[in-house]
């Protein structure tokens, strides 16, 4: 099935790529700026981060950027969109211990400018990003069933964050991490308000493994149904793909 994207400006923000490395470099290089520009005016970044495979390229491209002194990241604030429940943040399959590995320990960030949805209070997460005046930018996976963080089908738009239990999709999707079968089934999500509240939002899908859910969620009615379409309706969602995730579209 071919599936055309709802409206023209849809189409207009979507980029294809020809790998995941070549789109990595291009946002890198956009989250960049923008850290640069928000330096020059003496402001605060506030950066939305993903975990799973999807965002690593993107990682690997920022540490090589910070590496070569093209930015620095004193200015910045990241907000994950997720954790799983009861997960020691020491466990290298805690979302805590993948930010770690694959970002915050390889660039200049202070761990305290580094935030997490908390299980003793999910809403609170809510509250203090809109303290701050919401996310600047906030990049996205999108999960084999459409579910944007851990918003699993039936998430409505807007939805706080919370605590949720996941999806049997999802946990055969991520119990390769867990060989030990010790897989959390719950999680602690940011909510689709927060998310959809976001100024920019990035949406990236790399492999032919992607390709229904991309042409579903960017051709179906929003719905809860699949939480990733309600992007189709923020003024500011870019779509990074590649020709695998890319391939259902017109
Ligand atoms: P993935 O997961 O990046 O590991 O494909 C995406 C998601 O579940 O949001």
């Amino acid at each position: 099935m071919i599936s055309e994207p709802a409206n023209a400006t849809l189409r207009k923000n979507i980029h294809v790529s020809d790998s995941a490395a070549k789109a990595a470099v291009a946002i890198a290089r956009k989250i960049s700026n923008a850290i640069k520009q928000h330096q020059l005016i003496g402001k605060t970044f506030r950066l939305g981060l993903a975990t799973g495979a999807t965002p690593v390229p993107l990682y690997k491209e920022l540490i090589k950027l910070y590496q070569q002194g093209d930015v620095n990241f004193k200015n910045v604030h990241t907000y994950n969109l997720d954790e799983y429940d009861e997960i020691s943040f020491d466990n290298p399959n805690s979302y805590h211990g993948f930010m770690r590995e694959n970002l915050f320990d390889h660039i200049n960030i202070p761990l305290e400018q580094t935030h997490f949805p908390s299980g003793d209070d999910p809403a609170a997460y809510d509250r203090e990003i809109a303290s701050v005046g919401g996310l600047d930018l906030l990049i996205l996976g999108i999960g084999s069933n459409g579910h944007i963080a851990f918003n699993e089908p039936g998430s409505e738009k807007d939805s706080p964050s919370r605590l949720i239990e996941l999806d049997a999709s999802t946990i055969a999707d991520n119990k390769q991490y867990f060989p030990d079968g010790d897989m959390p089934t719950r999680a602690i999500t940011m909510g689709l308000k927060t998310i959809l509240d976001t100024k920019t939002l990035v949406l990236m899908a790399w492999g032919d493994s992607k390709a229904s859910i991309i042409a579903e969620s960017l051709s179906c009615t929003p719905s809860a149904d699949l939480p990733a379409s309600f992007l189709q309706d923020h003024p500011n969602t870019l779509y990074f793909l590649d020709h695998g995730s890319a391939s259902k579209l017109s």
